[in-house]
């Protein structure tokens, strides 16, 4: 396992589309447990493969909430229900938040890291982080969704 670099948020590459996964072969498995330990090493909730600089639909998702991590090929929403005010950040905007307006509950069909077929039932946070995660998949970034005039910066850093 190593840690992969990620990408920042005016690199081009989070604003393309990743594409399909054709099989969850060894370098797909490889790659997932690497965004997981990349994505623990920053204390974050959820990584995709374009943070990471590649353009394939994988996600990985850990609410710390004692619930094993969700490592997903190919995820889809096919189901979306509600919605929920949240406050977000991004692994890819440090010490940035806005708040969104997300779907309250999904439901996302993908293949695990094996490849089996799994279908994911995510409320409140699990909802959050799955659309966050595979909006990243179509290029599609927070600040793209955030309710105008809501961007803090925590840390402040002069640049
Ligand atoms: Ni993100």
């Amino acid at each position: 396992m190593a840690i992969r670099e990620i990408r920042l948020s005016k690199d081009e590459i989070l604003r393309k589309v990743a594409r399909e996964v054709e099989e969850v072969d060894d370098r797909i498995k490889e790659l997932l447990q690497d965004m997981l330990e990349t994505m623990h090493k920053y204390n974050g909730v959820g990584l995709a493969g374009p943070q990471v600089g590649i353009l394939k639909r994988v996600i990985v998702i850990d609410l710390y909430d004692g619930n094993k991590p969700l490592l997903l090929v190919n995820p889809k929403i096919i189901k979306s229900k509600g919605e929920q005010e949240v406050d977000e950040g991004c692994l890819s905007f440090p010490n940035e938040y806005a708040k969104v307006i997300r779907p309250k509950e999904v439901v996302v069909e993908a293949l695990n890291e094996e490849g089996k077929k799994v279908k994911i039932v995510g409320k409140d946070l699990l909802a959050q982080a799955l659309s966050h995660e595979i909006d990243h998949l179509n290029g599609v970034l927070f600040v793209d969704n955030m309710i105008p005039g809501t961007l803090e910066y925590v840390t402040p850093e002069k640049e």
